[in-house]
């Protein structure tokens, strides 16, 4: 597969940490500024502590890394930064997960955490013509009650968040453990998501569509262990936002040429690309493009199926998808017939 065919698809991002886009230039930017101690003398040793064994390991570090996160024009840089990457290749809308309670534990007001992230989410919307949404996920390894109590303070704040996720470690935190909460967070007009099917079992996934009731699944690798399960996920098209490199760098798959994407595609399932956190990862969108194309054998009609099923998958409205799909086909038509079709092929940032 052409790479330059991956830079200019139009792309569409559905599973982002905004937190695990910190790149380690930034944590020490930050870190200075705010005057925090951090266990690393320069970026190379940060880079070096980046290799994981499985996801606590990973998280261990991320939730490390957020104590820079300080002040409102912290998170505004932070998505900024995230923004401005990925207009560049060519994603037209991003929906964005924030972790609220790894930054209110450590002090930081709510208000400021949802501030800077949401005032950058409008200037990349102004200056760079991506637009996005903010889904706020709830840390499962904490207790419902403390899920309660952050759905509680974002409740005023329903015009700038679009829905709920579940995230953080899996294993022994059932999607079941958040029932109220998100019966409560639906009744409110939020959607739903949650991370399910990574680490944990097919099980996970089942609760997650049967007893919270997600509008997409985050991750969902685990499902092909479960006919039922995947027959299920097909008949209703529920999305699952997958993440190929995370997948490789916190060991959910030993080689990207095991990586399930073409499978799930095979069966028929809504599979997308996304990057998860690509500051610890090691890449962006492209960049997982890249892998599973080239891993995978994946031909451009995979690559504009999953372009579709992202936009497809979106919390966009229907006008709103309707443009991105004229927007893809229109790339198709241009690239029909060219093998190579190299760097002229440029989408312009605005949609
Ligand atoms: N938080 C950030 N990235 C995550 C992932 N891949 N799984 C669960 N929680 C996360
Ligand atoms: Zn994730």
């Amino acid at each position: 597969m052409d790479d330059a065919f991956i830079e200019g698809l139009p792309k569409v991002e559905l599973h982002l940490h905004i937190e695990g886009s910190l790149e380690p230039e930034l944590m020490f930017k930050l870190a200075q500024r705010n005057k925090i101690k951090i266990p690393f003398k320069s970026v190379a040793e940060v880079r070096k502590a980046y290799n994981f064994s499985n996801l606590q390991d990973f998280l261990d570090i991320y939730y490390q890394g957020m104590n820079v996160l300080q002040k409102e024009q912290d998170y505004y840089d932070l998505t900024m930064a995230y923004l401005k990457r990925v207009a560049a290749q060519n994603v037209v809308h991003t929906e964005i997960f924030f972790d609220p309670q790894g930054h209110t534990s450590r002090g930081v007001k709510f208000e400021t955490v949802l501030n800077g992230i949401t005032r950058a989410l409008e200037d990349g919307e102004k200056e760079l013509g991506i637009s996005s949404k903010l889904i706020m996920c709830f840390l499962r390894h904490l207790p419902e009650k403390d899920a309660l109590k952050t759905l509680k303070e974002a409740l005023p704040y329903t015009d700038k968040i679009y829905g709920v996720g579940l995230d953080s470690s899996e294993k022994g935190h059932p999607p079941s453990k958040f029932r109220k909460v998100f019966k409560k967070a639906k009744k409110h007009g939020l959607k739903l998501v949650a991370h399910a099917g990574e680490e944990g079992p097919p099980e996970y996934v089942w609760e997650a569509i049967d007893t919270i009731n997600v509008n997409r699944i985050d991750h969902g690798n685990r499902s092909l262990e479960d006919k039922k399960l995947v027959k299920r996920l097909v008949k209703d098209e529920t999305p699952l936002t997958v993440c190929p490199l995370s997948n490789l760098k916190l060991c959910v798959v030993k080689d990207i040429k095991l990586h399930p994407l073409k499978k799930m595609l095979e069966l028929g399932l809504k599979a997308t690309i996304n990057s998860d956190d690509p500051a610890y990862f090691g890449g962006y969108m492209n960049e997982n493009f890249k892998a599973v194309a080239s891993g995978l054998k994946l031909s451009k009609k995979d690559l504009e199926t999953i372009s579709r099923n992202s936009i497809e998958a979106s919390f966009l409205k229907k006008k709103e998808k309707k443009k991105l799909l004229k927007k893809l086909k229109a790339y198709m038509d241009q690239t029909a017939n060219d093998p190579a079709p190299k760097a002229k092929v440029k989408l312009k940032a605005k949609a």
